[in-house]
């Protein structure tokens, strides 16, 4: 981490989460909680909740969760850092830039590798524009860019050079360590610092602040690498950048396109088409996503429903491009946006199809734009017989399993009722194999939930990690119950390695004094631990009328948890010593008698 965490403590301290949450979303107060739509999906009911007295959030319907620094950097797509100091600011608390040296240190590395940045840009600039770019001025001449476009995407040329790129920035006063880490030299210890691009033409990647955080170079004609990039870096992260996103963000076009390349993303604002970002050869990521909603949203108030511009996936039409276009498909929808497909066919490409065809005709295609989940049945089509009968009810019951994955029952009407039509069969009988499936897939939010937090419990079943969560949950609510949670259970017993991370920490904290799950988020960096805990620390306990009702249930959820601690996959089995300890443990809280009243 790289503010102290004393210092994230008190930022998160000082910025309370209703007060926080409330500048962005609704809320209204239910009980001792405050209730809201969603950010970060798209819902008509709400399903987000706030708990002041956890200081978290939740969403009971997408699964995100976290302390008020996680809802900063999901909702601004903000770093860790800068979540971080986006709420000091809001607090009026000033940061120690200057005495933390760890901090200081990376302030200044990333700057320098900014600007190294800047100025390699602008001699590969002056480079195209010099007598030895005259090859690359051809070689975009020839697919069809003006001088604008050129100037516009900053595009430049790095010559047949050994080292030339390396002593000109060296001149420049960078520090070999640094160039190194640019990435935009070799080094090896027999040849020193070599230049990593040459001879190729050179596309600057910007973020949306327009600076330079890397380079992709292009081989004039045929030759491999088609494409360089720089590697990732501390200013670099491909699954978070979009290129041409610095210019698309002002866009006024009602839709934002996705497409694969970068000549696709400069072909496309050639042809007036200014909304158009790529992903630039890496997977689409769930990062890539987010920033997407952020730059798509549509209204700013507060109380209206979330409200995107259309998301364009338009990939390239071979295999390749096909397969990551259903990847990206469900990845955005996950994050609540409704993506469509453009359709490029016969052209393999945006590019290929602009100079085939020209911008009217692209136009047309973006109108006719089709539906991203009626695009991803009509691919999985190809995976069954239609002709035959029973060939197609299979496919029915596929193509019912991904209905059934919307939230919003309307969605799923409308879904059902498309499907109906384009394939043939009656919506109600569409309609009864979506409802017997939602049936067998036992509760029916759970088989509705999104892909994503369906896969991600594989070793722990979700009916032993409940309890686990539960006696967390109320452990944080009522730390009186602890005195007698801690004659049976230790933190050891909890099955779920972050569970058991968790309890460990929250143990130690209520013997200090006081239970601060908030905090607890803040010492877990990874979005799905943050998550995990979240959604552990709303758990409902439930109303106990009776200190009776209380014991019992209290009784049963250690019994649980020290169940599942005795058959912990990750246990030694052959640890006899720790499983005889733990039996008796068990045998004692079988028998004991809870007592919790005062
Ligand atoms: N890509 C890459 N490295 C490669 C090949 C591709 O980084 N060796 C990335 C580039 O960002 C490229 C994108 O993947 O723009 C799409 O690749 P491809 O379809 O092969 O290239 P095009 O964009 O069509 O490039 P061009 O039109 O210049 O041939
Ligand atoms: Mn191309």
């Amino acid at each position: 981490m790289y503010y102290p965490d004393e210092i994230v403590e008190e930022v998160r301290a000082r910025n309370d989460i209703v007060d926080v949450i409330s500048s962005y979303v609704r809320l209204n107060k239910k009980g001792s909680n405050y209730f809201g739509l969603c950010p970060f999906h798209n819902e008509k009911t709400g399903s987000f909740s706030v708990t002041p007295s956890k200081q978290m959030f939740y969403c009971f319907g997408c699964h995100q969760g976290g302390n008020v620094i996680t809802f900063i950097q999901k909702h601004e797509n903000m770093s860790f850092t800068e979540a971080v100091r986006l709420l000091a600011d809001r607090a009026g608390m000033t940061l120690p830039e200057s005495d933390d040296s760890g901090v200081r240190e990376r302030e200044n590395r990333r700057a320098q590798l900014l600007a190294i940045n800047k100025e390699a840009g602008k001699y590969y600039y002056a480079q195209l524009r010099s007598e030895a770019g005259a090859r690359g001025m051809a070689y975009f001449k020839q697919r069809g860019l003006t001088d604008d476009t050129m100037r516009a995407f900053g595009l430049g040329f790095a010559r047949s050079s050994r080292d030339e790129t390396y002593r000109y920035l060296k001149s420049k006063g960078f520090s070999d360590d640094l160039l190194q880490e640019s990435g935009l030299f070799n080094y090896r210890e027999n040849q020193g610092m070599t230049d990593k691009f040459w001879n190729r033409v050179i596309f600057p990647i910007m973020d949306t602040g327009h600076r330079i955080i890397g380079f992709g170079g292009r081989v004039m004609g045929e030759g491999e690498p088609k494409y360089l990039n720089s590697p990732e870096s501390i200013i670099f992260d491909k699954s978070r950048n979009l290129y041409g996103l610095n210019i698309a963000k002002s866009t006024k076009a009602k839709n934002i396109i996705i497409c694969e390349g970068y000549m696709d993303v400069i072909a496309l604002h050639q042809a007036g088409f200014d909304q158009a970002v790529a992903s630039l050869g890496t997977a689409f990521t769930s990062g890539h996503a987010n920033l997407i909603a952020r730059y798509a949203r549509e209204n700013v108030r507060k109380d209206e429903l979330t409200r995107y511009k259309d998301i364009l996936l338009c990939y390239d039409s071979d295999g390749a491009g096909v397969d990551a276009a259903i990847r990206a498909l469900s990845i955005l929808r996950e994050t609540g946006l409704r993506p469509k497909i453009i359709n490029m066919r016969p052209y393999k490409d945006p590019d290929e199809f602009i100079k085939a065809l020209g911008a009217q005709e692209f136009q047309k295609r973006i109108d006719e734009a089709e539906n991203g989940f009626m695009y991803e049945i009509r691919i999985l089509e190809n995976e069954y017989d239609l002709r035959d009968p029973s060939g197609k009810s299979s496919f029915i019951k596929d193509v019912a399993a991904r209905i059934l994955r919307f939230e919003d029952p309307v969605e799923r009407d409308n879904y059902v009722g498309q499907v109906a039509y384009r394939y043939d069969v009656s919506a109600d009988s569409l309609g009864e194999v979506i409802k017997k499936q939602a049936i067998a897939g036992g509760d029916v939010r759970i088989s509705q939930r999104p892909l994503s937090t369906r896969n991600d419990r594989n070793d722990i079943s979700e009916a032993s990690r409940l309890p686990q969560g539960r006696l967390l949950s109320w452990l944080c609510e009522d730390p009186g119950i602890y005195e007698t949670v801690r004659t049976y259970i230790s933190a050891d017993d909890f099955a779920d390695p972050l569970y058991r991370k968790v309890a460990s920490i929250l143990f130690e904290q209520i013997e200090n004094g006081e239970a601060n799950p908030a905090d607890i988020i803040s010492m877990f960096t990874e979005e799905e631990e943050q998550r995990r805990i979240a959604e552990a620390f709303h758990q409902n306990v439930g109303e106990l009328e009776s200190v009776a009702m209380k014991e019992s249930a209290l009784k049963d959820l250690m019994l649980n948890v020290k169940r599942s601690s005795l058959t912990r996959g990750d246990r030694d089995d052959n640890d006899f010593e720790t499983i005889k300890r733990l039996r008796k443990q068990l045998e004692e809280l079988e028998k004991a008698t809870i007592r919790l009243g005062e």
